[in-house]
C-alpha cells in the first residue's frame, strides 16, 4: 500500500491529540514520553515536507490538550449510509429475488446473508488509529457528523484500546441504545428530581450522547453493540468474519446475529425475532437482512438511498386500545388550536403513551372519536403515535361529543379561521395570548435563534405565569427584581426569610447580556418571521446592513435578492407593517440588544437555480420547513407535490407516497444523507456522488 502523506498526517493529529488529552485532561497517560515525542517528531518532519498541510490546530501549533472538541462537526471517514426498509415478508422476498438476478443465484448461494436486530438506537462511527479510540461521532447528515467523543468514551463496552492490534485506520459502525430498564430506572429519578421523562429509549440515548457533561453521560445506562465496519485497513472478506475480528479486538458484537446460507432460513429468522421482540432487554424495530460477502456488497453497491446489499425489515406498527378521557386544545406559536388526545396511560412499542394530536377539529369527526371511547391507537418504531379510531361495539352511552371551543382556552379570545377554506381554527390575539407568547420565547432561546440555554421551557413558563414580559419587546428588561417574584427563581438563605435570587437567575440574567451582540441573522431568526429560519436568515443578514433597511425594503425589492420568493418576500413585508412587531425591534435596540449589523456571510451560492425540488421524509439535521428553507435560500423551489417538472426528490426516513410517484414518473431521487450536498454542489453533481 502506497503511503498517503495527508491520511498520514490526519492520523498523527487525531493520535497526538488523544494522547495530550490523556495527559492533561485524564491525568492518566498510556504512552511514554519518548513514543510521544517520536511521534511529534514524525508530524514536524511531515509538515515541513508538505507546509500545506499545518492547520492552526495542528498539535505543532498549539500547547496543551486542544480546544474543546465536543459536538464540532467532522467528517466521516467514508459515508454513513440508511437503509431500505421492507414491510412484508414479500418485500424481502422481493429483494432477495432482486439480489439473485443482479449477482446471479450461485454468487449469491456462496455469500450466504448475515441476519440481525435493527436497534432501536442512535448509529454512531467510531475512529480507531492503530488500534487507540481517537473519534465517536453521530451520523448526522451521513457525511457530517457531531463529534461526542467524550460522551461515547463513557460508555464501558466501547474499548478505548483494542485488545488486539490494528493498524492504521479502523472505522466501526454501530448503534449506541439503552435497556429498557436502565430506561425505566433513569424516567424514574428524572421525575423525582422533577424533570421531564424521556418519551422512549432512542430519545433517552441520543439525549444523553450530547449531554454537555460527559460525567453526567458516563452515569447514564447506555449500550452499544457493532453493526458495520466502514474504512479497514485490514484485508475483510465477510460481514461474519470482520464481527469476529471485531470481537476479538473487544468491541461488542450482537450474539443475535447469525449467517445463513439460504433464504428460508433468513425468513425463518426474521420469523423468529417477531416473537422473540418483547422479551429482549433492548427495543429493536426489526430485522436487517446483509449479503455476507464483502466482494459481492461492492459489486451490487449503493443506490440513492442505500446499499443494495441490504434490507430492514420493519416489524408491523403495534395497535393497542386505551381509554380517551378527554380531548383538549394547544395553542401553538402562530395562534393555531390543535385538538389532542388524553388518554390512559398505556405502553405501545416500549414506551408509554398518554397523548397525541388529533390535527384540528375535521379531524376529530373523520376519525368519530367521542369522549370516553375505547380508541385504537397505533405507534410504528419511534413515529408519533395515532388514534386511529373507536371500538364501537365498547360504547355504553356515557360518552359525549367533543366540542371545538370557540374562545381560546388559553386568553378567551374568539378562534377564527385566518382565511377561508382554512382547516385550522387560529386565537387572533396573537400578541399577549400566553400560549403563543410562551412559543415565541422559546423560539427565541432555542439553537438557532439567540440560544439562551437560561432560558428553557420552565423559566418561559414563570416569565410567562408571572406577566413579567407583555411581549418578547420585554425580554431585555428583565432584571433580579423581577425575576425574584417568581418562586423558580428564588432560593433561601441561611439565617435569612427573604429569599434570594437562585443561581439559575443570576446565569439567565448574564446570559441575556450576553445574547445582545448576537449576530443580526440570529436576531431575524429570533424574530419569529413566518418562513424565516436559519436558512434564509443569513441571505437577509448579508444583503441588508441593518434591520432598518429590512424593514423599509419592499415585498418587489426583496424578490430581487436570489433565494427570497414572493412567499417570503410578502411574510416580511407583512411582518414588519405590524406596529407592535416594529416596537419589538425599537425596545430592543433601546437596551442595546440586536447591535451586529450586516453579518459578513458570503452570499449563498445560487447551486439550486430553476430547480424544482421536492422533499419527502425526514432530512437529518434539518425540520421540514428548514429543508425547504436550504433549498430556497439557493435558488431552488421546493415544491410539496411530485410531477414530471420536479427535478430531484429528496427521501427520507419515512418516505411515502412521493417517493413511490418519483419512480412511477421517473424523477431521480436522491438519499437524504446527500442533501447537504445536494445545497452546496447543485442537482447534477449530488446524483453524480449518489450514483458514484
Ligand atoms: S447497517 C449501510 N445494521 O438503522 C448500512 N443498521 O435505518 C447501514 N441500525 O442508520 C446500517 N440496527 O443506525 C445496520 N443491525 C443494523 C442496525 C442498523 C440498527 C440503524 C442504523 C442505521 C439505521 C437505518
Amino acid at each position: 500500500m502506497s503511503f498517503d502523506p495527508r491520511a498520514r498526517h490526519e492520523e498523527l493529529c487525531l493520535l497526538l491529540n488523544h494522547y495530550r488529552w490523556e495527559y492533561y485532561v485524564l491525568d492518566a497517560p498510556t504512552i511514554p514520553d519518548a513514543d510521544f515525542d517520536a511521534l511529534m517528531g514524525e508530524l514536524e518532519k511531515l509538515e515541513k515536507d508538505h507546509p500545506e498541510f499545518v492547520t492552526p490546530d495542528s498539535p505543532t501549533q498549539v500547547v496543551g490538550p486542544g480546544a474543546d472538541r465536543s459536538f464540532t462537526e467532522v467528517n466521516h471517514p467514508s459515508p454513513m449510509l440508511s437503509l431500505d426498509n421492507a414491510f412484508s415478508m414479500d418485500e424481502v422476498r422481493a429483494w432477495s429475488n432482486r439480489m439473485v438476478s443482479l449477482a446471479g443465484a450461485d454468487a449469491l448461494a456462496a455469500s450466504g446473508y448475515m441476519c440481525e436486530m435493527k436497534i432501536d438506537g442512535v448509529a454512531i462511527d467510531l475512529v480507531y488509529v492503530d488500534g487507540i479510540l481517537l473519534r465517536g461521532a453521530t451520523r448526522g447528515n451521513g457525511r457530517v457528523g457531531e463529534d461526542v467523543t467524550a460522551n461515547i468514551g463513557t460508555i464501558n463496552q466501547i474499548p478505548h484500546r483494542l485488545a488486539q492490534p490494528m493498524p492504521g485506520t479502523l472505522e466501526v459502525r454501530g448503534e449506541v441504545f439503552m435497556e429498557l430498564a436502565g430506561f425505566n430506572e433513569l424516567n424514574d429519578s428524572l421525575i423525582d428530581e422533577g424533570k421531564k421523562p424521556f418519551a422512549n429509549p432512542r430519545n433517552a440515548a441520543a439525549g444523553s450522547i450530547r449531554l454537555k457533561d460527559p460525567a453526567v453521560s458516563a452515569a447514564r445506562p447506555l449500550s452499544f453493540l457493532c453493526h458495520g465496519i466502514g474504512v479497514s485497513k485490514t484485508e475483510i472478506s465477510s460481514l461474519s468474519g470482520a464481527y469476529d475480528i471485531l470481537k476479538a479486538c473487544g468491541l461488542p458484537t450482537s450474539d443475535r446475529a447469525l449467517r445463513v446460507d439460504t433464504f428460508e432460513e433468513v425468513m425463518a429468522y426474521i420469523a423468529d425475532l417477531g416473537v422473540q421482540r418483547h422479551l429482549l432487554s433492548h427495543e429493536i424495530d426489526g430485522a436487517v437482512v446483509k449479503i455476507d460477502r464483502i466482494s459481492l456488497q461492492k459489486d451490487l453497491g449503493f443506490t440513492v438511498r442505500a446499499p443494495r446489499w441490504a434490507i430492514a425489515y420493519k416489524f408491523p406498527p403495534v395497535e393497542v386500545t386505551t381509554k380517551l378521557l378527554d380531548i383538549r386544545v394547544g395553542v401553538g406559536r402562530t395562534g393555531r388550536v390543535t385538538p389532542y388526545a388524553v388518554m390512559e396511560p398505556v405502553k405501545v412499542a416500549g414506551s408509554t403513551v398518554e397523548m397525541a394530536t388529533l390535527h384540528n377539529g375535521s379531524e376529530v369527526v373523520r376519525k368519530g372519536v367521542l369522549i370516553g371511547d375505547t380508541v385504537i391507537i397505533r405507534k410504528a418504531g419511534d413515529v408519533i403515535p395515532e388514534v386511529l379510531g373507536p371500538v364501537l361495539q365498547d360504547r355504553t352511552g356515557s360518552e359525549r361529543a367533543f366540542v371545538m371551543p370557540t374562545l381560546c382556552p388559553q386568553c378567551g379570545t374568539e378562534l377564527a379561521y385566518e382565511k377561508q377554506g382554512d382547516a385550522d381554527l387560529r386565537c387572533p390575539n396573537r400578541r399577549s395570548c400566553p400560549a403563543q407568547l410562551r412559543e415565541r420565547l422559546i423560539h427565541i432561546s432555542s439553537r438557532q435563534g439567540l440560544d439562551i440555554e437560561g432560558l428553557g421551557e420552565k423559566a418561559v413558563d414563570a416569565i410567562v405565569a408571572q406577566h413579567l414580559v407583555t411581549d418578547e419587546s420585554d425580554l431585555f428588561n428583565l432584571n433580579a427584581q423581577m425575576l425574584i417574584t417568581c418562586p423558580l427563581f428564588q432560593k433561601q438563605e441561611k439565617g435569612s426569610d427573604t429569599p434570594a435570587l437562585s443561581k439559575n437567575a443570576e446565569k439567565l440574567l448574564e446570559q441575556l447580556q450576553a445574547a445582545k451582540t448576537k449576530s443580526f441573522d440570529r436576531y431575524l431568526v429570533a424574530l419569529n418571521i413566518r418562513h424565516i429560519g436559519k436558512g434564509v436568515a443569513p441571505v437577509l443578514a448579508s444583503h441588508y446592513t441593518t434591520i432598518d433597511d429590512l424593514a423599509s425594503a419592499t415585498a418587489e425589492e426583496l424578490s430581487q435578492i436570489d433565494g427570497i420568493g414572493p412567499t417570503l418576500a410578502a411574510s416580511i413585508t407583512s411582518w414588519f407593517a405590524i406596529d407592535w412587531h416594529r416596537a419589538i425591534i425599537e425596545k430592543w435596540k433601546a437596551c442595546g440588544a440586536m447591535t451586529q449589523t450586516k453579518t459578513p456571510v458570503i452570499e449563498m451560492k445560487q447551486t439550486l437555480t430553476g430547480k424544482t425540488i421536492v422533499v419527502t421524509g425526514s432530512v437529518p439535521g434539518y425540520t421540514r420547513d428548514g429543508a425547504s428553507e436550504a433549498i430556497i435560500a439557493r435558488g431552488g423551489k421546493s415544491a410539496s407535490s411530485v410531477s414530471k417538472n420536479t427535478h430531484v426528490v429528496v427521501a427520507g426516513e419515512g418516505a411515502g407516497s412521493k417517493l413511490d410517484k418519483a419512480i412511477s414518473l421517473s424523477v431521480p431521487v436522491l438519499d437524504s444523507s446527500l442533501f447537504g450536498y445536494l445545497l452546496d454542489h447543485g442537482v447534477e453533481l449530488a446524483l453524480g456522488e449518489a450514483s458514484g
